[in-house]
């Protein structure tokens, strides 16, 4: 045994928006970092209990669920009675559509008392386990205020086909707020899911992502796969399901990432035979920080390219080797922090954003 009380790490998924796979990537998470040794527990919070379903657990056939541990007053305590096995160091406290009467229950109580109940609970089994993977319901009330009170970490999938940044932002908004007014300061990042590579519109709404958010997004991207919902349906992780898939594999690389072990050279793997060497270079005298980002990695400046800079004639010229295979890459350099597109380049085209992509044809 490895946990104490102050080592569980109790990480919530939220997003108002229904549908942009908070409870796929509760499960699968939780599965991949439960592959990987350390013992999960998944807070089914949304009355739908979907996650308790793609877990392997009937909602109907438990006899108490997470109603009973957050309704009561000493409920509490009774966390670990109602959680139920879903696999190898990998449990779930189930729900029920009885969740949605909490509000209403606990319309008496003090805000405070009201919205640390799932932090109580939580606090009953932190020796047990490693991680909670708290799923929230496609609203922001009180269950929500729950998950968020309870935890260090918050993950905010996107759906990276039809997401409206705008949507995205107003919820880190409502995020921060809340976090204010409990007296918070959860790790807010976010995860670009159900992204389809094949698609350029998918392809710029994840440069677009990455453009506004930076930092806060995972590097990893979690891909379009049928067996996400299929495995779903049979009740068990994609990890165990399928544990060949590129939905096994994108979920184990998020867990690493979340895990902070760096994904294995995940870039060298996945590119397609024989790469090349492929030189640019970026001239201005005036910037200082020159880096260069596009589908070839992911969006993420500098991401696996060998960058160097030197003088020619009193400018400074940035000079970037990236490996790749044959194929047409959109990309843009980040200037001082300040998204560009390459002067030097007149090929380009637009993004749905207005902005203007360079691109590179690698014959
Ligand atoms: N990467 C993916 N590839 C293909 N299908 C996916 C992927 N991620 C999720 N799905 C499917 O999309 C649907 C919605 O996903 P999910 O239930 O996880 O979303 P959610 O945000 O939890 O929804 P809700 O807001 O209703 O709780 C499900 O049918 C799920 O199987
Ligand atoms: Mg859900």
């Amino acid at each position: 045994m490895t946990g104490d009380a102050t080592s569980m790490r109790t990480i919530a998924i939220v997003n108002q928006k229904g549908g942009c796979a908070k409870t796929t990537t509760a499960v699968n998470l939780a599965g991949a970092l439960a592959e990987d040794g350390a013992r999960v527990l998944v807070v089914d919070l949304d009355p739908q209990a979907h996650a308790t379903l793609a877990l392997g657990v009937d909602p109907e056939a438990v006899d108490e669920n997470l109603y009973e541990v957050l309704a009561d007053e000493g409920g509490a305590k009774r966390l670990a009675e109602v959680v139920a096995p879903a696999g190898e160091r990998l449990h779930v406290a189930p729900s029920g559509i009885v969740l949605s009467a909490l509000e209403q229950k606990l319309a008496q109580e003090r805000a405070e008392a009201r919205v640390e109940r799932l932090l109580r609970a939580l606090a009953e089994v932190a020796s047990s386990y490693e991680y909670a993977i708290v799923d929230c319901p496609p609203n922001v009330g009180l269950l929500t205020f729950n998950a968020l009170r309870a935890a260090q970490e918050v993950i905010v999938p996107v759906e990276a086909s039809h997401f409206a940044m705008h949507g995205v932002e107003k919820l880190l908004e409502t995020i921060a707020l809340l976090a204010e007014r409990l007296g918070i300061a959860p790790d807010v990042r976010i995860l670009a899911t159900l992204y389809d590579g094949r698609t350029r519109f998918a392809r710029e709404m994840l440069a677009e992502l990455r453009e506004r958010f930076g930092d806060a997004c995972f590097d990893t991207v979690i891909r379009h796969s049928v067996k996400l919902r299929e495995a779903a349906r049979r009740g068990v992780p994609v990890a165990r399901f399928a544990a060949a898939s590129n939905a096994a594999a994108d979920y184990a690389a998020l867990a690493a990432e979340v895990a902070g072990v760096a994904p294995l050279a995940s870039l060298s793997e996945s590119a397609p035979a024989a790469p090349r060497e492929i030189v640019i270079e970026f001239r201005d005298a005036g910037a200082h920080d020159v880096r260069i980002a596009g589908d070839f990695n992911g969006w993420v400046p500098d991401r696996g390219v060998v960058s160097s800079t030197h003088h020619e004639q009193g400018t400074r010229v940035w000079r970037k080797i990236l490996q790749l295979s044959p194929g047409t890459y959109e990309y843009r350099y980040v200037v001082d922090g300040e998204w560009r597109e390459d002067p030097a380049n007149p090929k380009r085209v637009a993004s749905p954003a207005g902005n203007a992509h360079s691109l590179l044809v690698v014959r």
